[in-house]
């Protein structure tokens, strides 16, 4: 079995290799990833990037078909990661995150693989005021982020056959600790402000719903999609990923972290315009299709895996250099650098000079 992991050197793909390594242990991992936060490491003697066979550094965009050749499964998680980047570099949202996926899944079936796993999001769902969204849903994608990752899944569900699975797994809002963490997902962000300065501001009025899942279930639900048969969903699937329970309101994140870092002050912005993102979501057909395969991590132990592994980092101190950890300050550091274009490609002088990221 030869799985290819595209973005593996980012927050969840680490944990994808990890878990697709215990799993499969006679798979052969190859990692794909245009390295924009390979220096992203919260410990920089963990070295998660040698447990893949062999890591190629390129642009998915450019990934050429013969390099598929032989491989079974395809976890797609290379993108544009968030909002913010996709308000940023709008044109190169739409070009990686739907573009060069439905490129890369097509190539892919043509070169024989089996099945195709994309790493889509719950903010397909928009702004729903009027009950969790299910999978029959309405969709109401707001941003270029969302927007693209819908486009996305609309072309996948062409490319499906009975000999090549597609899954679009949509994803609750990530969170929990990893070798490459990120500090602008929401709990991720509470913990490490709470743990740098006892304080946590909520930027709304605290009353938005987020749905939420841990990395390391994310990872065990992308090895259920890889592996699951067409009889199992179809052979083109699109399914919410995460659990009912992690159903949050901001406040009770919020409220759940200072309980674990005591002495933690809860700032609510009362005045705040509304939140576009609120949005509770229903996981019931993962459930039914994946019963093994569903979220088993804890929040508190997620926040105590947060808060240990921070500590570790120095999270304490001055000088803990956070911005390296939120993705849309690294990617404009790169570019302020001259080391990225604004389409987000690598500037030649990038191959020849040491990257920084503040
Ligand atoms: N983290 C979440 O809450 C969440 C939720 C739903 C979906 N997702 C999706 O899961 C995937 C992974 O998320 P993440 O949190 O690990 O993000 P991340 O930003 O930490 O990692 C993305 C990785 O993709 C790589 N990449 C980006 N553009 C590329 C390109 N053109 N060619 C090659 N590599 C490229 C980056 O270098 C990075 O290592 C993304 O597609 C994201 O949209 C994430």
């Amino acid at each position: 079995m030869n799985i290819l992991v595209t973005g593996n050197l980012g927050y969840i793909g680490p944990c994808v290799i990890a878990r697709l390594r215990a799993v499969f242990p006679g798979a052969r991992l190859i990692g794909l990833d245009a390295g924009y936060f390979a220096d992203a490491l919260l410990d920089p003697a963990s070295l998660p990037d040698q447990l893949p066979d062999e890591q190629i550094l390129d642009d998915v965009r450019d990934f050429p078909e013969r390099r598929l050749e032989g491989m079974t499964s395809i976890v797609h998680l290379a993108g544009i990661s968030n909002d913010p980047i996709g308000n940023q570099f709008e044109d190169a949202t739409r070009h990686v995150n739907y573009e060069a996926t439905v490129a890369l899944a097509a190539k892919a079936r043509r070169a024989g693989a089996m099945s195709f796993v994309f790493a889509s999001s719950c903010s397909v769902y928009g702004f729903a005021e009027d009950g969790a969204r299910s999978e029959a849903s309405a969709v109401n994608p707001l941003t270029a982020y969302a927007r693209s990752k819908y486009a996305a899944e609309r072309a996948l569900a062409e490319l499906a056959s009975r000999d090549f699975s597609i899954t679009c797994l949509r994803f609750a809002t990530a969170c929990g600790s990893s070798p490459r963490l990120r500090l602008d997902l929401v709990l991720n962000d509470f913990v490490a402000t709470a743990v740098a300065t006892g304080e946590i501001r909520i930027l709304s009025d605290g009353t938005p719903w987020r749905p939420l899942i841990n990395v390391t279930d994310m990872a065990r639900a992308i090895e259920w999609a890889m592996a699951r048969r067409a009889a199992n969903g179809g052979e083109f699937l699109a399914v919410n990923a995460g659990s009912d329970e992690w159903n949050y309101q901001v406040k009770d994140l919020a409220a759940a972290v200072a309980a674990a870092l005591p002495g933690t002050a809860i700032h609510i912005n009362s005045d705040a315009q509304p939140d576009r993102r609120s949005y509770k979501v229903r996981f019931d057909l993962f459930r039914r299709l994946a019963p093994r395969h569903v979220p088993v991590a804890t929040l508190d132990g997620t926040i105590a895996g947060l808060v240990s592994a921070l500590d570790g980092a120095g999270a304490r101190r001055g000088d803990f250099p956070r911005d390296r950890y939120v993705r849309l300050k690294a990617l404009l550091a790169l570019k302020e650098q001259g080391l990225l274009d604004a389409e987000m490609r690598w500037t030649p002088v990038a191959s020849v000079e040491p990257v920084e990221v503040a």
